[in-house]
């Protein structure tokens, strides 16, 4: 039921211009995004700032980028021991949601009660080296890795076993119904579990990899995953990494980014993964394969592959997976300093 609700936020900004337009329109957008609300819902905005902030207003910052409801700034009185360099708001709007504080950088000094779990959210296509960077930046922020193109695997997996045609949605859905996949973690690694056994050494084949495309795109799979995918985001800090993280699994993430590579760089570095755990393939068998996949995932109806609006993205054609972590990771810690 639609309410009327007050949602609070706040950033830290550089006393310049540009710093404190950034950062207005940054906390605005944050915290639309996070109550899923737009200017059509809003009532009026007010934003205060602290006395060192003199260089511009953070009304006229969101008048000039574009947002046309009623807005105000004024100046807070200086208090000894607050947050220097703080704009603050107050958005007043019609929801259909309680309201959800946006704290940014400094200004998350002053909500100590508001929990620090954050998600990543990591998508691409296939072999852009997804995998390899969330595990270092998970190991350097020392969050969780949900690596979830395993638990479609691990689907494909059974569907492989059973002799289920993948190309047939309602065979997929029948053999799927009664299939239990989990995640635990052993050690800080990943086992997917499918019906009480550790399937993670048997998923990581090149049929595997085509039958997981198939029945990825049968939305009763999606489904399925739905639910284990969030229930692991709301637990604790993720990074998690796959095809629609960003737009339909967790569309809140606090940090979005869409990984990408051309198609032969991919095949390559795919190629090179196989052949160096002993598998017989050939380049130009993974790269039909890289291409099939690349079309099936991002063309299939439900959820496809597609950078969010605002994700950012990463072309690692000339960037090897630890630069491409530090970039994540700069990222994060920046935010949440
Ligand atoms: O990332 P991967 O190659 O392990 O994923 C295997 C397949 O699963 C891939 O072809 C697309 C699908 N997938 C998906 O549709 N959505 C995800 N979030 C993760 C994987």
């Amino acid at each position: 039921m639609t309410k009327l609700v007050s949602i609070r936020g706040a950033i830290t900004a550089h006393n310049s211009k540009d710093g404190i337009r950034q950062a207005a329109v940054r906390l605005l957008g944050r915290l639309y995004f996070k109550n899923g609300i737009t200017d059509d819902n809003v009532v009026n905005i007010t934003f205060t700032v602290t006395e060192d902030l003199t260089a511009f207003s953070p009304a006229r910052a969101v008048r000039e980028a574009g947002h046309n409801v009623p807005l105000m700034s004024c100046a807070e009185p200086s208090i000894d021991g607050s947050v220097k360099g703080c704009i603050r708001v107050m958005v007043t709007a019609n929801s259909d949601n309680d309201a959800k504080p946006v704290y940014l950088n400094g200004a998350r000094a002053l909500r100590t009660d508001l929990t620090s779990v954050y998600a990543i959210a990591l998508d691409g296509p296939s072999g852009a080296g997804k995998s390899t960077v969330a595990k270092a930046v998970a190991s350097k922020l020392k969050i969780t890795y949900l690596d979830t193109g395993a638990l479609y695997r691990a689907l494909g997996l059974k569907c492989l076993t059973d002799g289920v045609n993948t190309a047939d949605g309602k065979a997929v859905e029948k053999c799927l119904t009664d299939a239990n996949v989990t995640i635990e973690y052993k050690d800080g690694v990943q086992c997917v579990i499918l019906d009480g056994a550790d399937v993670s050494g048997k998923i990581r084949t090149p049929e595997v990899s085509m039958a997981a495309s198939a029945v990825s795109a049968v939305p009763y799979v999606r489904q399925k995953l739905l639910g284990i995918q969030r229930d692991i985001a709301s637990s604790s800090s993720v990074i998690l990494d796959g095809r629609d993280i960003g737009t339909v699994v967790l569309p809140c993430a606090e940090f979005k980014f869409f990984l990408t590579a051309s198609a032969k760089i991919r095949a390559k570095r795919r190629y090179d993964e196989l052949t160096a755990k002993g598998q017989k393939v050939s380049y130009d068998d993974v790269y039909k394969d890289v291409v099939t996949r690349d079309k099936n995932d991002s063309t299939r109806a439900v959820a496809p592959l597609k950078r969010a609006y605002d994700a950012i993205e990463i072309n690692s054609d000339n960037l090897t997976a630890e630069q491409v972590a530090a970039v994540i990771t700069d990222c994060v810690t920046e935010d949440l300093a």
